[in-house]
């Protein structure tokens, strides 16, 4: 791939979105290639963890390609948005957990990318928003969904309507960021996170996930219901044996993939 870069080493994945000089803006060609890369991540049962950040010290993602979308007709326009939505779907449901290292701006295409991620750890320098409305478009890539429902109706209209841009410390106000660390230390933090995650069971934390996930677009009492249905499922795994049976016998519960 040219514009995405992927390294696995001891269950966890780093994607990392690599077109610099454009501060890393999601083209058609980069957005093609994320939606393979994730196409192919989900299927990997060795990865457990999915890092996503930046090319560069500067930007996470500066948006959606503003120089691709200039002269695009409302066909292309909408075309382009149903591939994002496409690749941030499968990032959004793959059974790994996946956190976006956000190393500076998540503008636009860049905050939408960001939050179809399952945590989002954020530098000190990052800087969020979306700019669209101020480019006479809104955003495309799921952004008036997805803000609204992680930040709320409120705060999310007021982002959007007025394109203002928010620090690190804001977007940890407002639930956005779930963790804010020195720009030094972001890969390490979410390694860290990664790790303390990678030493539960799997299969449960893939499983919980799902029911998130799912759950935020149902009424709650189907919702429950279907979490019910999914806890009495996770006692017949070998991991529910081992980390009960672990705590009763005071010693650490050796936890697999189901
Ligand atoms: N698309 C295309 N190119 C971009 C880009 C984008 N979104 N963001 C930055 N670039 C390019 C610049 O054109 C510039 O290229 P050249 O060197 O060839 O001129 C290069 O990246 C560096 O950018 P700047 O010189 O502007 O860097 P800066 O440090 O002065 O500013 C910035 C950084 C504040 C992020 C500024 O680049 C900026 O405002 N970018 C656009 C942000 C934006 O509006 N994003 C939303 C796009 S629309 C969208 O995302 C729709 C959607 O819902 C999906």
């Amino acid at each position: 791939m040219k514009n995405v870069q992927l390294e696995v080493a001891d269950q966890i994945a780093t994607v990392t979105i690599d077109r610099p000089k454009a501060l890393n803006a999601l083209n058609t060609e980069t957005l093609s290639e994320l939606k393979e890369c994730f196409s192919e991540l989900e299927k990997q049962k060795d990865v457990r963890v999915v890092i996503l950040t930046g090319g560069g010290n500067k930007s996470f993602v500066a948006g959606a390609d503003i120089s691709e979308m200039v002269n695009a007709t409302p066909a292309e326009g909408r075309a382009m948005s149903l591939l994002a939505m496409e690749a941030f779907n499968k990032l959004e449901n793959m059974p790994q957990v996946t956190i976006a290292a956000v190393n500076g701006y998540a503008l636009g295409g860049g905050c939408e990318i960001a939050m179809s991620c399952d945590i989002r750890i954020v530098a000190e320098n990052a800087v969020f928003g979306q700019p669209e409305c101020g480019l006479g478009i809104i955003p495309g890539f799921g952004g008036t969904q997805r803000l609204a429902r992680l930040i709320g109706k409120g705060r999310a209209k007021e982002l959007i309507f007025t394109c203002d841009r928010i620090d690190a410390q804001e977007a940890y106000r407002m639930g956005l960021a779930n963790k804010v660390v020195p720009a030094d230390q972001l890969m390490r933090a979410c390694q860290e996170m990664a790790g303390r995650i990678l030493s539960k069971g799997s299969y449960a934390v893939s499983i919980a996930k799902s029911m998130i996930n799912a759950g935020m677009d149902m009424d709650l009492n189907n919702a429950l219901k279907m979490e019910a249905d999914a806890f009495g499922f996770t006692f017949s795994t070998h991991d529910k044996e081992e980390g009960m049976t672990a705590f009763l016998e005071k010693r650490p519960a050796n936890l697999t993939d189901f």
